[in-house]
This record gives structure tokens, sequence and C-alpha cells, in this order.
């Protein structure tokens, strides 16, 4: 400041011996090296922002989503792009519908009364505002009976936009920033909408509120709530919270109470147990004898995984012999599956005999 002072009391102080032009490069000079002083100042805080790299990387990674989704000149702020990178594509998930096996009743439900509400939203609210959709739903049920295999074929079959909330993007943050981010959780939805938003094991996240719970992480959970509140009032919103949890128990009952459809996605019985196993099969060469009603009654309480695991095993037999009958360098060998012999009921319950390997295996974890 005061060098500009000085140069406008030179300036009219000048009795005619400095030329005008001097004093205007001189102004020039000085203003550039002001410039320049400040946007070098600017650069060197900014590399060493150790944020800034991150930054910059989840902008690129958000614009590219925006531009996958046609919604290119949408403005999002800082942490919307944060959760905008948690947007999942139906081209990207391997899951249909179609490989859920035993679940028809639930899908065809969700369908019903959740997804055709959320997308085609003009067919239900003018018959009644009570139908449009439900703000919450929750899955909930014992380990490995699909679950979040079913929110995977949601989102790809929904035609509704996808967030995957991981609640680590929430709170991955400095204190005070988690709030922020729920906001931008919700505006973004709002934003995107129909929105599906995803939040697996949702116990972890919104569990029986303590007193010894962190500051912070009650702000945040209070204002999830309060947002999720302004849903259920705005009956034209489209956007629902999917829940998933094998620990319902656990959770608050305020969340329980905001998720007012729950569906039970209970362990297979008998005959959901055999359409598991012809759906899990289909791409194996089985034996025409092999009765896989037989296999079903005798895997009472396996779930949905389990069955996975036991068909995964037992197609693994003949793999395993015909290696063991190769006499080439293992390098070389290609299976022709055509010389596999087909999967039998023994391959599935192994007798003490053929089962050495895996008896070995459980003595050594025993
Ligand atoms: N009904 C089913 N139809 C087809 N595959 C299934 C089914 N249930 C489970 N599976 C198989 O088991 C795997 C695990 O299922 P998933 O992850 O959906 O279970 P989950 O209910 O979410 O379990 P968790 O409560 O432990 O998270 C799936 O990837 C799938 O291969
Ligand atoms: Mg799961």
């Amino acid at each position: 400041m005061s060098s500009i002072t000085n140069l406008i009391n030179r300036y009219t102080k000048s009795s005619g011996n400095q030329s005008t032009k001097q004093i205007i490069l001189e102004a020039t000079a000085f203003l550039v090296s002001q410039a320049v002083l400040f946007y070098g100042v600017k650069w060197v805080l900014q590399s060493l922002d150790p944020t800034k790299k991150k930054r910059d990387e989840t902008k690129a990674k958000a614009s590219q989503i925006l531009d996958r989704l046609g919604l290119k000149e949408l403005a999002l702020n800082e942490y919307e792009e944060i959760i905008a990178t948690e947007v999942i594509f139906p081209d990207d998930i391997p899951v249909n519908f179609s490989d859920i096996g035993g679940l028809d009743e639930i899908i065809d439900s969700i369908k019903e009364n959740v997804i055709y509400p959320l997308v085609y939203p003009n067919v239900f609210s003018k018959t009644s505002s009570l139908l449009s959709n439900p703000k919450g739903i929750l899955l909930y049920g014992p380990p490995g009976c699909g679950k979040t295999m079913l929110a995977k074929a949601i989102a790809k079959e929904s035609g509704a936009n996808f967030i995957n909330l991981h609640i680590s993007t929430l709170t991955d943050k400095y204190y005070g920033e988690s709030q922020k981010l729920v906001n931008a959780l919700f505006s973004l939805a709002h934003k995107l909408e129909p929105t599906i938003i995803f939040i697996d094991e949702i116990d972890s996240f919104l569990r029986d509120r303590r007193s010894q719970d962190h500051e912070a992480t009650a702000m945040m959970k209070a204002e999830f709530m309060s947002l999720w509140d302004g849903l259920v009032s705005d009956s034209n919103s489209r956007i629902i919270i999917l829940g998933a949890t094998n620990r319902p128990n656990d959770i608050d009952q305020a969340i329980i109470r905001r998720m007012p459809k729950r569906y039970s996605v209970q362990l297979p019985n008998v005959s959901q147990r055999v359409t598991l196993l012809k759906l899990m099969l289909k791409d194996t060469k089985i034996d025409e004898n092999l009765d896989l009603e037989e296999i079903a009654k005798r895997t009472n309480h396996y779930s949905g995984s389990d069955i996975k695991e036991l068909c995964r095993a037992a197609v693994m037999v003949p793999v395993r012999e015909y290696i063991r009958n190769i006499d080439k360098d293992l390098n070389e060998a290609v299976i022709d599956t055509n010389e596999l012999r087909p999967v039998k009921l023994e391959d599935f319950f192994p007798s003490e005999k053929n089962d050495d390997f895996i008896r070995n295996a459980s003595v050594e974890l025993d």
C-alpha cells in the first residue's frame, strides 16, 4: 500500500523530468509483482495441503459419474462430490433378480410396494398420497441368505439411482464434517431422484444410541434422522433408504420405526433349497440320477451361501480327479470340460475315505 502511495506522490510531484509513461510502467510492474506474490503464496499453501490430492481425485471421479448419469451440468458442492463417488451403475453390477433363488415372493413384493411407486410415481400418487413410496425398507435375517445380493439386484434392475453408502465415507473426515456429509447425502439424493440409498450392515451405524456415543457421532445420527423425517413428511420425495442387517435387534427403535417395510430373509426351506441347487448347478454337468431333493433334505439349516459352498466343493471333486490323472505338466494342461465326469451325490457328501483332504484340514483347524 505504501508503495502505491509513493508512486502517487512521485507522480504528483513530478515536474516534467519523469514521464507519465515511466510511472505507468512502474505501476504495472508493481501490480504484476503483487499478483505473482499472491498466486505464489496460494500455490505453496495449496501444495502443502495434504487433502488436496484426494479432493482433486474425488472431484474428477464425481464429474465422471455425473457424465455417466448424463447430468454433466449438475452443480455439486465439495461434500456432494464425495457422496457422488458412492453411486453405483447398473451395468457394473453382475447380479439380476433371476440369479436369486427362493426369494420370489420377497422380490415381487419389493417390486410392487417399493420400486414401482418410486420409479412410476404418477401411477400411484394420483390414486392417493398414501400410496407414495415407503421411505425406509429393512432386509433382515441370518447371515448368507441373500440380503446384500438382493440389494445389488435392486440396484441393477430398479431403474432408480443407487447410492451404496459406506458409513466410513461419513465418518472418515475430521470433526464437524460428518454432519455436512450427511446433509450432502440427502441433497445429492434429492438432485438424483429417484434415488435408493443403501446402507449394508445398518446396525453398525444406527445401533442403539448410547450415552457413551462420541458427541460427533451422536450429532451425525441426529442429523441423519431429522433429514430422514424430512423425507417421510414429503410425500413427493422419491428417495428410499434401504438397510440390511443380520442383527435387527441391535438397531435403534426410532430407526426401525422409520423403516415401515421390513422383509425377513430367512434360511431357505426344503423347496427353496431345491431351487437354489438348480440355480447354482445350472452350468454344471451333473449325473442324470443326481437327486437334488435328496441333497435339499440333507441340508437342513444351510444358508444360501452354505449351499453355494457345498456346490463349489462338489463340483471340485471331478476336477481334482481329472488333475490327479494328468501326466502332463500342470502349466500346459487345459481342462477339457467334456472329459470331466458328471457330478454325483457322493461328491456333495463325501465319505470318510475320499474326504481325506477336508478331514485333514479340519483336524489342523481344531
Ligand atoms: N437366495 C440366494 N440365491 C442365490 N445365491 C444366494 C442366495 N443367498 C445367498 N446366496 C449366495 O451367498 C452369497 C452371500 O449372500 P449375501 O452376501 O447376500 O448374504 P447376506 O444375507 O447379505 O449375509 P450377511 O448378513 O452376512 O451380510 C451370495 O453372494 C450368493 O452367492
Ligand atoms: Mg450382507
